[in-house]
């Protein structure tokens, strides 16, 4: 048989390839981390108003904002919050950067104040400088309630001041942050003395324990030549039994951090707050001097993580970073468990959050009027006025009991009729009272009714 010419091979129908029907390959949905969370839409309301109580209270005490990169140098939390402690020796996300430079996600916000303070020569500025932060924190600690490995903290440093007054004033701010969210708590506070105080103690502290070394907790054994201080916070009744006879920091602290803490306590009783003396705080980070204090819940019991917020002094952290000797005081609040604590609370109906006077949802009905109301709902904003609309939804139905979900207390609704003549209904969402007005008076209209709610 003669062969095929080219021509002719390009004739003869190409074989029909069976169809294969592919299914999209879908991955297994990846999870979160252990110990991290999402925050969600429902508890969004709550966080904001966490947020705006801290951005008042901030406001009132005249703290301006800041905020500080996520990852930095391991050293920088290495030198300052110490070797030994748990955050640094066990807890934080450390990693080697491409450069091979070791970098860290930040376990807390103090350490990167004052690096801040130096690097960018706020002590040139009016001094003190007051500084309030709030941001995503991360510790590998063994997750359960109330502890996470991203949280986040709330947080307040006073750079460049010495009087015993700022320490006073950071307590009772922290303490009139919860009483503004309706939580009332117990403030611990302690004096840790000045580094040489501390080294005097601990030889007689480390003496002590050796000497009741078979009595304490495998964990606190181990504590004894690492971080001996931190036995005296282990809630191990074993451990607690031999702590309540262990020697006190308060006793060997010199005469000048005794007086610098006596004046701190003579301040919280003029500003009546109610103070507990608790002589085995002593926080679990090494650039702590002189007072030291922690914030629990008076209505939960306290545990070893259950502390709301904690802070102190700490004179000797922007000299370790290489900045000129300089006092300064902080506290950080853990958000995160504000919120559990709140949720809680509004959920058993214990706690409302207040919601605005008014509160607008935007409705329409059909294409024309849709094109519309992205104009007008751009000039209300212009002048002031936020709303919620479904833009996607073309129901009016729907609309209206989306508006009667979100509690709306009027709906602006622009139908086939008002688009025709230029106006606009103004509904009155609990008594269903309508009120017909000219598209361009509408954000006159509104700013009416706001103050009329007002009056
Ligand atoms: P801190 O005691 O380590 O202090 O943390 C402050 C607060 O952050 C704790 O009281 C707690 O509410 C919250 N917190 C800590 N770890 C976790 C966690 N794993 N999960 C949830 N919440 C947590 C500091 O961080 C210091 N920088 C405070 C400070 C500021 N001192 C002076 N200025």
């Amino acid at each position: 048989m003669a062969e095929k010419t080219k021509e002719e091979k390009k004739k003869v129908a190409p074989k029909k390839k069976a169809v294969v029907k592919k299914e999209p390959k879908k991955m297994k949905t990846p999870q979160t981390l252990r110990g991290m969370k999402d925050i969600l839409p429902q508890d969004g309301k709550i966080w904001r108003h966490i947020l705006d109580i801290a951005q008042g209270i901030t406001t009132a005490y005249n703290f301006q904002y800041v905020e500080t990169p996520i990852v930095e140098e391991a050293k920088l939390f290495v030198r300052t919050i110490g070797k030994g402690t748990d955050i640094v020796s066990k807890e934080m996300y450390s990693f080697e950067d491409a450069d091979g430079s070791k970098l860290a996600l930040r376990p807390e916000g103090t350490a990167s104040i004052a690096r801040s303070y130096i690097n960018n020569g706020l002590l040139t500025q009016p001094q003190p400088v007051k500084m309030w932060y709030y941001g995503p924190m991360f510790r590998r600690e063994r997750p359960q309630a109330g502890r996470y490995r991203q949280f986040h903290q709330f947080g307040c440093e006073i750079i460049g001041d010495a009087d015993p007054v700022a320490d006073a004033q950071l307590i009772v701010m922290g303490y009139n942050f919860y009483k503004d969210l309706g939580i009332e708590t117990n403030v611990n506070v302690n004096s840790i003395g000045t580094p040489d105080d501390r080294e005097r103690y601990l030889v007689e502290l480390v003496g002590y324990l050796r000497s009741k070394r078979s009595y304490l907790s495998e964990e606190s054994r181990k504590r004894i030549s690492k971080n001996p201080l931190r036995i005296l916070d282990s809630k191990d009744p074993q451990d607690q039994e031999v702590v309540a006879e262990a020697p006190q920091i308060i006793d060997w602290l010199s005469e000048n951090s005794r007086q610098y803490f006596m004046s701190v306590l003579e301040y919280l009783d003029q500003l009546d707050i109610p103070y507990v003396l608790k002589p085995t705080l002593v926080r679990g980070l090494d650039y702590y001097t002189d007072t030291v204090f922690e914030f629990f819940d008076a209505n939960a019991p306290e545990k070893s993580q259950s502390a709301l917020g904690g802070g102190g002094r700490y004179n000797i952290l922007v000299e370790t970073l290489g900045g000129e000797p300089t006092p300064a005081t902080g506290f950080a609040i853990g958000i995160d468990r504000v919120v559990d604590i709140i949720r809680k609370r509004v959920n058993g109906g214990k706690y409302t959050i207040e919601s605005p006077l008014l509160s607008l949802y935007f409705a329409h009905l059909g294409e024309p009027a849709k094109k519309q109301s992205l104009h007008l709902i751009e000039e209300l904003r212009r002048n002031g006025i936020n709303l919620y609309h479904d833009l996607g939804k073309p129901s009016l139905k729907a609309q209206l009991e989306r508006a009667n979900k979100i509690e709306a207390t009027h709906a602006i609704i622009l139908g086939q009729k008002e688009m025709q003549d230029g106006t606009i209904i103004i509904r009155d969402m609990s008594s269903g009272i309508q009120e017909i007005v000219d598209q361009k008076k509408l954000a006159r209209e509104i700013h009416k009714i706001q103050k009329n709610l007002k009056k």
